[in-house]
């Protein structure tokens, strides 16, 4: 008799047999500095009236599949032209699923660069797209040429562009992210989920480019718990991948909640202010130990290159003393020994300082 091993086997789609899933560690009571989450939590008066808020939510009702109060209040925050719409996801990862569900015909490829965001990937590949990853340079610049040749080579449906790039920190150039969208055959996505820690804005190229969609999130501001993420662009776009989008995917408690938060987003301007100068006096104190590289960062991480061979003992050793960040060593080649570091309150980002100075020097 077939086992169930046997059945899974032969019905489930080869390339998700090959999968290894998306990890989340088990957190406990660990400081958490590896998912760039907001570390403070609402003020305690708004987070009654919140709780106020939620008090007349119908959690026996299904959601307003056009969620309309909260995409007026993103609107205002965004500063969007009435000439572009939105489409929200359960979070920006449901969005990126959704744009390359639509595009991906046959044959398809996305394409984008490495190291980045790791859904691009994972995504095009569980749909059954062909993925091509174009290697950053040594210090994690866009490497204009390669690129170039390998959208003429493969003439990708789909390009995702995140700026500021994860894991890496930093801003591309945005003349060469032009030339690319340009050049490009297909949709390019820019993913801007870090945008509240740097003073680019890529939304000017909706009004220069008919192949560009914007994605936003509002997990890396304070509200990675409710799951909201923003795809802007053309109407004509918007339109066709919003048929894909299961129409009940903002859930109740997630509108309320971010109809409510939009309305008070200076609490999220002002506690994102107060990250990035955390971050400022972080890579100052990180300089200052034996580390082979702490890298600039326009984002409300950091990342470190831990003296050679030595990453994961590091990063071990910050877990035991009740601090969890992420190791990046073997994630790709140009991440050899690196860990990434999310900002945390100062506080806790003196804790993390003292476990990683006496794991550097033990
Ligand atoms: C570049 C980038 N895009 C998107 C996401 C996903 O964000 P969300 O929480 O909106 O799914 C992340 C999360 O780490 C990210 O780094």
């Amino acid at each position: 008799m077939k086992t169930v091993k046997d059945w899974v086997k032969d019905l489930v789609r080869p390339e998700v047999m090959a999968l290894s899933a998306y990890h989340v560690p088990e957190t406990g009571r660990l400081l958490k500095l590896d998912a760039m989450e907001n570390p403070w939590a609402l003020p305690d008066a708004l987070r009654a009236q919140w709780l106020q808020v939620l008090e007349s939510v119908q959690i026996n009702r299904y959601p307003n599949p056009a969620a309309p109060t909260v995409k007026a209040g993103l609107r205002k925050m965004m500063g969007l032209s009435s000439q572009y719409e939105l489409l929200l996801g359960n979070g920006s990862d449901e969005l990126i699923q959704l744009v390359a569900m639509a595009l991906a015909k046959p044959g398809a490829s996305v394409l984008s660069v490495e190291p980045s965001f790791v859904m691009y990937k994972m995504i095009a590949q569980f749909l059954g797209l062909q993925y091509h990853g174009v290697a950053l340079t040594e210090d994690f610049a866009l490497d204009r040429e390669t690129l170039l040749a390998a959208i003429k080579t493969h003439q990708p449906a789909l390009v995702f562009l995140a700026q500021p790039n994860n894991p890496t920190g930093n801003l591309f150039d945005a003349t060469i992210v032009e030339e690319i969208i340009a050049v490009t055959p297909g949709l390019v996505v820019v993913d801007e989920a870090y945008l509240a820690f740097t003073d680019s804005d890529a939304l000017p190229l909706l009004d220069r480019h008919p192949n560009v969609l914007i994605m936003r999130t509002l997990s890396k501001v304070g509200l990675a718990g409710l799951r909201l993420g923003i795809l802007a662009g053309a109407p004509e776009w918007i339109r066709e991948i919003d048929k894909l989008r299961l129409p009940y995917n903002i859930n109740v408690l997630t509108q309320a909640s971010a109809a409510f938060l939009l309305d008070h987003y200076d609490t999220f301007r002002e506690q994102t202010a107060r990250l990035r100068a955390a971050r400022t006096d972080l890579i100052q104190a990180l300089r200052v130990l034996p580390l082979e590289r702490v890298w600039p960062s326009e984002a409300n991480f950091v990342l470190v290159r831990a003296p050679a061979g030595e990453a994961r003992a590091v990063f071990e050793a910050l877990k035991k003393s009740g601090v969890l960040i992420k190791c990046l060593d073997g994630a790709h080649p140009l991440l050899k020994d690196c860990l990434r570091i999310t900002v945390g309150t100062p506080q806790e980002n003196q804790q993390m300082l003292a476990a990683l100075e006496k794991s550097l020097i033990d």
